[in-house]
Parts: C-alpha cells; sequence; structure tokens
C-alpha cells in the first residue's frame, strides 16, 4: 500500500491557534428536520441543540437517526478553547484507505458505499451475542455529542464533534463472558463498492481490524459514534457506524464497523501486522515517544497552510490523561506503543 506520510520537518513551524470558532447557532431549518413530530420542536426551537451548524449541510438522515435526534444530550463531553476544525476538513482531509490513500480520495470515492440496510455482529465471548440490522442495534442507546480532538499519527489533529454512545453501554447489555478480555472490530469487506480493496498496491490484509483491552473499551471516553456536526456521518468518515477513542492516534478508530468481538487473546490489528515496529497495540498519543520516523512532540491542528502552518504542542493522551491514564498504571509505554 502507498502510504503517504509527513515529513519531521512538517511540524516544526511556529504555533499559531486558529481562533475561527464554527460553533456558531442557527434556527430551525433544514430539510432534514422537516419531518420532525411536534413534540421535538420546543427543544428545536431552544437553539442549544444540532441547530448550532449552521454551515453544515443537514444531509438525508435514517429514520432513527433523525427520531433519536432531539433528544440528543449536546456537548455531553467538549473541549474548552479550541476551535472546531471546519466541517469541510474534517470530511474532506480523510484517511479511510479503502476508499484511497490520498486525503481527498474518501469524500471522492467513498459515495459508492451503501449504508442502507447495514448489518453489526456482535460475537465471540459474550453472553448476549447477535445480528442486528443498525436501527435496531441503536435502539437502546440516546445519543450524545462529544466534541473531541483526533490526533493522526501522521501528526495532524483536528477537534470534531461526533455524536454517539458510550461503547460500555454497548458491552453492558451484551454481557462479556469471563473469558473476554480484548474487543475486536471489523471494517466492512467489499472489493466491489471499495477500490482500496481492490488495488494490488494494498498491503493491508482486508478486513481492517482494530482492536481494544477491555477495560480500555469499558471507558467512558470511548464512544461509538454515528453522527458528527450535528447529522449522521457522512461516508468518508465511516458511515454508518465507528469507534472514537480519542486518548489514542486516529488509527485504532475503525470505521464502517460491521463486526464487534470479544475476544480472549490481544486482536492482531492492520497497522501492527503492516509495520508493528511503527504501529503499536496500544497507540497512545504520547508526546515521549517518537514514532521512528518523525517526532510526535508536535501536531499540525487543521485547518493549516504554509503560511499558517498552526501547529502546537501534542498533549499526553491527548489532552485525555486525566481521565485514563490510570488504565496504563505499571506499563512501560516506551515498549508498550
Ligand atoms: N478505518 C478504516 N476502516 N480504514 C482506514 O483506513 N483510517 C484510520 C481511522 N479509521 C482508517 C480507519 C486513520 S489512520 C485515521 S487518522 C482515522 O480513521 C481518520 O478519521 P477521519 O477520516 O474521520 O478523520
Amino acid at each position: 500500500m502507498l502510504i503517504k506520510l509527513p515529513k519531521a520537518s512538517d511540524c516544526k513551524e511556529s504555533d499559531v491557534t486558529p481562533e475561527s470558532l464554527y460553533l456558531s447557532r442557527r434556527t430551525l431549518l433544514g430539510s432534514s428536520l422537516a419531518g420532525l413530530a411536534v413534540s421535538a420542536l420546543p427543544r428545536w426551537a431552544n437553539a442549544d441543540d444540532a441547530s448550532r451548524y449552521a454551515d453544515v449541510d443537514p444531509g438525508h438522515a435514517p429514520g432513527w437517526f433523525t427520531e433519536k435526534l432531539p433528544q440528543t444530550k449536546w456537548q455531553a463531553i467538549t473541549v474548552k478553547g479550541e476551535a472546531i476544525t471546519p466541517f469541510k476538513d474534517a470530511t474532506h482531509y480523510n484517511n479511510f484507505y479503502e476508499f484511497g490513500t490520498s486525503k481527498g480520495d474518501p469524500a471522492q470515492n467513498a459515495g459508492s458505499l451503501k449504508t442502507e440496510p447495514w448489518t453489526v455482529v456482535v460475537d465471540g465471548e459474550v453472553g448476549k451475542p447477535g445480528r442486528y440490522a443498525l436501527e435496531d442495534f441503536m435502539k437502546p442507546y440516546q445519543l450524545e455529542e462529544r466534541i473531541y480532538r483526533l490526533r493522526c499519527v501522521e501528526a495532524w489533529s483536528m477537534v470534531i464533534p461526533w455524536m454517539g454512545f458510550p461503547l460500555s453501554a454497548l458491552l453492558k447489555q451484551v454481557e462479556p463472558t469471563s473469558k473476554a478480555k480484548f474487543i475486536r472490530f471489523e471494517t466492512l469487506k467489499d472489493p466491489k463498492v471499495m477500490p482500496g480493496q481492490r488495488s494490488d498496491f494494498a498491503l493491508i490484509d482486508w478486513p481492517y481490524v482494530e482492536g481494544l483491552r477491555l477495560d480500555e473499551a469499558m471507558n467512558p471516553l470511548a464512544i461509538l459514534a454515528v453522527g458528527m456536526y450535528g447529522r449522521e456521518l457522512l461516508n468518508q468518515n465511516g458511515a454508518p457506524l465507528r469507534l472514537v477513542v480519542p486518548w489514542k492516534y486516529g488509527f485504532k478508530s475503525v470505521k464502517s464497523i460491521v463486526r464487534i468481538s470479544l475476544v480472549e487473546e490481544q486482536p492482531k490489528t492492520t497497522w501492527q501486522s503492516i509495520a508493528s515496529n511503527e504501529y503499536g497495540f496500544y497507540a497512545n498519543v504520547n508526546p515521549q515517544v517518537d514514532h521512528p520516523r518523525w517526532t510526535q512532540a508536535r501536531e499540525r491542528r487543521l485547518p493549516s497552510s504554509l503560511f499558517s502552518p498552526n501547529v502546537r504542542d501534542t498533549q499526553m493522551f491527548n489532552g485525555y490523561a486525566d481521565e485514563v491514564a490510570s488504565l496504563y498504571t505499571g506499563l512501560d509505554l516506551r515498549k508498550n506503543y
């Protein structure tokens, strides 16, 4: 697979923080909202809800998503004092190798992915395995907005308002057995609609696989996301269901999930299989442990340009140390990168 990697020099410019905050409010407008029940209106009329993303196309959300929207817990977790990345950057600068290796490829090619109907399998070491239509899978959960930093291992970052629910809530539902030690996630494998899976250059043994230790998965910050910027996920961002683990490098946040398995052994993950000396299982954001080919001490916050590179220091666990550092007590983070 062709992988475009940043040069270490990418992060040497001065830090310029953008002040353009995209968290603007708007009035109740937008085609996908037109069918809302009247009972939902007072909440919508209160501008403290999804109506905040004025510059975002409302999309064409599936019915189950639109029905859940009015009960969303907005800003359940947020990032103070840092601008939300413009929607355009978050949806046009992507990594989704199933649709190509350039940052613009997913936006260009992921339209071929059909996300309705969508089936999610939960299996392995669980008391309640199942095969669900996504709308049934989602039934028990209230949506929460989680505004998180996303730090890619390639040393760029964004701040994204996700919508989803805690992974721990799913785990409680499916009742892991005493043998379950890890959770393994699998992306759709469908070479007919995913050109990257047909490519002769691909080093990836599809499907894309990621995993977490069970206690990491139970951490309240770990979510399964179905939306962003007050609307459903776009295909290039991993529609209709993706993982978001904000204290880890972005490659852990596996997209377009079709299978979630509770397992005894640490799963072999995609990037580990490609280059285990560069990409570990833990992949915790750590400014003190450099990638073999570039520094992880700094990052380029998007939007970034030649004249405004917008470089800042990377924070330990991406700024979430208070919430997650205790998961790694006694673990050598240099060895377990
Ligand atoms: N999931 C799948 N299935 N395929 C991928 O190529 N790329 C990962 C992750 N999830 C990837 C994936 C990487 S490297 C990053 S940085 C994030 O998705 C990027 O998420 P975004 O494009 O929504 O910003």
